[in-house]
């Protein structure tokens, strides 16, 4: 089995430093940086707005993973592409024309990412397969870091794997919420190709970073 790419989730850094933080997750091993927006309205947290995305694009070349949990999302989606976002990820929930949403994001030049909260149907995967670059399941409620990894997560992984198998897609299969080295594992095994974490890779501190990313990696 591939290594996984992994995601850090910056909501889980020091926002004072952002810059210095996404230097240190590139020195220490991150494939991409995960950007987590979210409005206070689609999600009950308020993070970054395009211009802060923009502030820290210069600081790494890590391609920037964007989870946009705004509703209505179709309004925002060029600001970020400007800004400098290489992956703009949507959920089905934030607005009513996913398909559009979906078109709309390549045509900007971007990846186009679905995500799936803990009781979105995998069914809506095989309606887009074809729009997809990757897929996102949520193994949390979106709206905050550090929450447990919902366990039925694994057989959702599962299935979805094999919609995409099916359709022949390669799109990245990205696993977020409650990731830790304990149960990357079973992530990858299920099929995931990509884990985004939080407060696993953010723990103890910037010394820490590279074996908590290798620690991933290895799991
Ligand atoms: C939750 C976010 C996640 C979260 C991950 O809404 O999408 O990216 O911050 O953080 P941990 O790894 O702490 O669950
Ligand atoms: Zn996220």
């Amino acid at each position: 089995m591939a290594a996984p790419l992994i995601c850090p989730s910056i909501l889980a850094s020091d926002f004072a430093r952002l810059g210095e933080e996404v230097k240190a997750l590139e020195r220490a091993g991150a494939d991409w940086v995960h950007v987590d927006v979210m409005d206070g309205h689609f999600v009950p947290n308020l993070t970054m707005g395009p211009a802060i995305v923009k502030a820290i694009r210069p600081h790494t070349t890590l391609p920037f993973d964007v989870h946009l949990m705004v509703a209505p999302v179709d309004p925002w989606l060029e600001a970020y592409r400007e800004a400098g976002a290489d992956v703009l990820s949507v959920h089905p929930e934030s607005g009513p024309h996913l398909h559009r949403t979906l078109g709309a994001i390549r045509k900007l030049g971007a990846k186009a990412g679905l995500v799936l909260n803990p009781a979105t149907p995998v069914a809506v995967v095989e309606e887009v397969v074809d729009l997809l670059d990757l897929v996102l399941i949520m193994s949390v409620n979106p709206g905050f870091g550090g929450q447990g990894f919902i366990d039925s997560s694994l057989r959702k992984i599962e299935r979805v794997r094999g919609v995409l198998d099916r359709a022949g897609s390669q799109a990245v299969l990205q696993v977020d919420g409650g990731v830790t080295a304990a149960n990357a594992g079973a992530c990858v095994a299920a099929g995931a190709t990509a884990l985004v974490a939080g407060t696993s890779v953010f723990k103890g501190g910037a010394d820490a970073y590279a074996a908590n990313i290798a620690a991933l990696k290895a799991a």
